[in-house]
């Protein structure tokens, strides 16, 4: 595609219209011009385009707006926006916004070349990834949709290539599963693959763990110890939660990632290692790097090549087939048949929103083997926030519904959706509370605060007892 594109120039001044024309029509390409956002919005609906170069500023619907309509109708296409106020911040949030590269006002015609090919370049990753292929799902993840089927992609390119990987995406949505899946799949899959919690690890003891220790390099450090990059060498190293490193230890992850040598606590021989890191995170490592919570440039070595988890509400059609599976495989485990589930009931979970994802789903589907009665699972059966959600279209008139989540009060809704989540990851309050968004003792109050007039829903787990 580098040799010919179609190229779509927008911009309310003829003069900058005819430079971009002139130039890339130089280069081969095929062009065509608007002069404003709705003519452009017209162009792309006659036929694809692979790349948008446009203004920022412009009378009428500026360039952002055209930026928003190409990624949500034409994704395969490409963006540079051009800004005529070149600030570091707006450069920034343009690229945040879905563009593939902007150029400052004025540029040269070596500078414009260079980022036409670069965004054509992404944009021919993109088409890839987005291709409609149906890719075969590797070993252990369900899930046929979409969104699914691009993780499915990525993986695959992932496996085949030895550079860092960033998972990120909500709790409960198969990092881990698609860290051991690029593993396995790849040529290191008879090496070690190393899982490791930063999270779970004091601070103190991060380093010496991660990197080993020097014997009396500090009291108690009785013995030489190695640390898990060296036990990894040769295969892969998961760090998982890794927005939770400590500074130093994130500098020295950095320089592994940089000279592949990592250098014990209190020894001065780097040794050579090599290891693949593949790290994860719930949290938007993007934003904690921006505002200098988590080193910039740790970040970028970590961002090669990301994967962003989908939701388990953006995954469509997946709930059924992720529900039969672990259906199936908590009954095996009590050695009971796997029980029938009634079209309401599935009808139910289909409209759920899922805040712990596949967790959540495996979670309950282990509670109603163990009390589905007669071997049926029906409506009544599932925890009281997934029986009435209300059917998304046509607009049900509420009025009189008894059940109708729109006569539920704040209170009740909040209290419902703090139990869903609870429950999604089987009671664990620190867990909840970081899904939620809030600190563990304001989840105890609110948990208090509504526990007293209130009867425990069937099947919700004391939220106290842990
Ligand atoms: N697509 C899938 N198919 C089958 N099982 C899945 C799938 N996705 C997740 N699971 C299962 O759901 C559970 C949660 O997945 P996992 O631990 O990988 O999530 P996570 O994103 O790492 O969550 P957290 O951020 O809370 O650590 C695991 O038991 C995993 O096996
Ligand atoms: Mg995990």
């Amino acid at each position: 595609m580098n040799d010919a594109a179609r190229i779509l120039i927008v911009d309310d001044s003829p003069a900058t219209r005819e430079v971009l024309d002139r130039n890339l029509r130089a280069e081969g390409h095929v062009v065509v011009s608007a002069a404003n956002v709705a003519a452009a919005m017209a162009i792309l609906n006659q036929g694809p385009i692979d790349l948008v170069i446009t203004d920022m500023r412009m009378p009428g619907a500026d360039g952002m707006e055209l930026v928003r309509n190409v990624r949500d109708h034409h994704r395969g296409t490409g963006v540079i926006m051009v800004t005529g106020f070149a600030t570091v911040g707006g450069a920034v949030s343009a690229m945040r916004g879905g563009v593939d590269d902007y150029l400052p006002k004025p540029f040269s015609d070596e500078e414009l070349r260079h980022a036409v090919a670069a965004a054509l370049d992404k944009v021919r990753q993109r088409r890839e990834i987005d291709a409609p292929v149906p890719v075969e799902a590797p070993d252990g993840l369900i899930g046929a949709s979409a969104a699914m089927q691009r993780v499915y992609r990525l993986i695959a390119r992932a496996a085949s290539a030895s550079v860092p990987v960033l998972i990120t995406g909500e709790s409960g949505t198969g990092k881990e599963l698609v860290a051991r899946a690029i593993h396995y799949r790849g040529p290191r899959a008879s090496a070690p693959f190393l899982a490791v919690n930063c999270a779970a690890i004091p601070e103190t003891l991060i380093e010496s763990e991660l990197f080993g220790h020097a014997k009396g390099s500090f009291t108690g450090a009785t013995a030489a110890r190695q640390g898990f990059f060296v036990a990894a060498d040769g295969g892969t190293l998961f760090l998982d939660e890794v927005a939770e490193l400590s500074p130093i230890a994130q500098a020295k992850l950095l320089r592994v990632l940089q000279e592949q040598t990592v250098q014990a606590v209190g020894s001065d021989q780097p040794r050579a290692v090599d290891v693949r890191v593949i790290a994860a995170t719930n949290k938007d490592l993007e934003g904690l790097a921006r505002d200098g919570k988590f080193r910039e440039d740790l970040f970028f070595r970590l961002h090669v090549l990301p994967i962003e988890m989908p939701p388990l509400r953006e995954r469509d059609g997946d709930v059924v087939p992720l529900l039969r599976h672990f259906l199936a495989a908590a009954a095996e485990q009590c050695s009971a048949p796997a029980p029938r589930v009634t079209e309401s009931a599935v009808e139910a979970l289909r409209r759920y929103s899922w805040p712990g994802n596949v967790r959540e789903l495996q979670n309950l589907a282990q509670r109603l083997v163990i009390f589905a009665d007669a071997g049926v699972i029906d409506t009544v059966d599932l925890p009281t926030v997934m029986r009435y959600v209300a059917p998304p279209s046509p607009p049900s008139p509420a009025a009189g519904a008894p059940f109708s989540p729109l006569h539920r009060t704040l209170r009740e809704v909040e209290l419902a959706h703090i139990r869903a989540v609870l429950e999604s990851v089987g009671g664990n309050k620190t867990r909840a509370a970081t899904i939620l968004g809030i600190d563990r003792k304001s989840l105890r109050e609110r948990l208090k605060a509504t526990e007293a007039g209130d009867g425990a829903e069937p099947g919700t787990p004391n939220a106290e007892s842990r």
